[in-house]
């Protein structure tokens, strides 16, 4: 047994604030609520956006995300039902289907489209922003598709942790990232199952429920399609989860944060507003293709 597995958390975070989320439209018309929003882009930093999709309604994703621009940060769009296909100007090409994830780094700039490829039936899922420091901005951009079976997971006692990003209990995800050092968990837990990740206090974190009647964060019920951020009270050593009585499904995203000024106009998050003009003027110019 790795050693890592017995790392106990002894001085929980609490929740900081409960957060519903908006109910917006974007791409051709595409249904979701935007969860985290601009403005705890701040708070939540490096996340810029989690937008949460889920709906049994062909009109309300039909349209779905043609052509559009992207600049200076990463996109996790992670599938829970339905299939959407992407294309991008640096010539990849892939299929979202139930339980993949596709983590795009736009970097310098791509231009892609997300489209759904069914005409029936529910799709659902989550998109996550993820801010690139900086000095990584203006890189070459970076595309992989990543398959179900490919997504390492853990399993505990009534928990099946699906392992994105970062490491949980000694099992690494399927991406890493120096830096913002990035956790995406998707937490699949029996009904009144237990969860702890160590996670350091000055990392910002934050847990989504998606499935089940409510989850626990100390004595704080978190109720489906809500956010709960998390506190980073200094000396808390990580996050205790347990479920309702009822099976219970979540993300736990975190994060250290950049602390780097934050500047976005649409797809596009730089660091200055002048590098922001010059992202448009790129774009315009035909230089993001
Ligand atoms: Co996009």
């Amino acid at each position: 047994m790795d050693t890592t597995t017995l790392a106990t958390v002894t001085t929980p975070r609490a929740v900081e604030r409960l957060v519903q989320g908006q109910a917006t439209s974007d791409g051709a018309g595409v249904k979701l609520v935007r969860v985290l929003t601009n403005n705890l882009q701040r708070r939540l930093d490096p996340f810029l956006m989690l937008d949460a999709f889920g709906t049994d309604n062909p009109g309300d994703y039909i349209g779905g995300f043609p052509d559009h621009p992207h600049r200076g940060f990463e996109t996790v769009t992670y599938m829970l039902q339905g299939r959407m296909r992407h294309r991008d100007s640096a010539g990849n090409e892939g299929l979202l289907v139930p339980g993949s994830v596709q983590w795009m780094t736009a970097g310098r700039g791509v231009i892609h489209s997300e489209m759904p490829e069914q005409q029936d039936g529910a799709m659902e899922g989550f998109q996550l922003w993820l801010n690139l420091p900086a000095k990584d901005k203006m890189r070459e951009p970076w595309y992989r598709d990543i398959a179900s079976s490919e997504i390492p997971e853990w399993h505990g006692e009534g928990v099946t942790a699906r392992v994105i990003a970062g490491s949980t209990h000694g099992v690494a995800g399927a991406v890493q990232r120096e830096g913002t050092e990035p956790l995406y968990l998707d937490l699949h837990l029996a009904p009144e199952a237990r969860f702890e990740q160590p996670l350091p206090a000055s990392h910002n974190a934050f847990v989504y429920v998606y499935r089940g009647d409510f989850l626990l964060v100390g004595d704080t019920a978190v109720r489906r399609q809500r956010m709960a951020i998390l506190t980073n009270a200094p000396g808390s050593d990580g996050i205790v989860l347990q479920a309702g009585p009822q099976a219970t499904r979540a993300i736990l995203v975190a994060g250290r944060p950049l602390n780097e000024p934050i500047a976005q106009y649409g797809p596009f998050v730089m660091n200055t507003q002048q590098e922001i003009f010059q992202a448009v003027e790129d774009f315009r110019a035909g230089r993001l293709a």
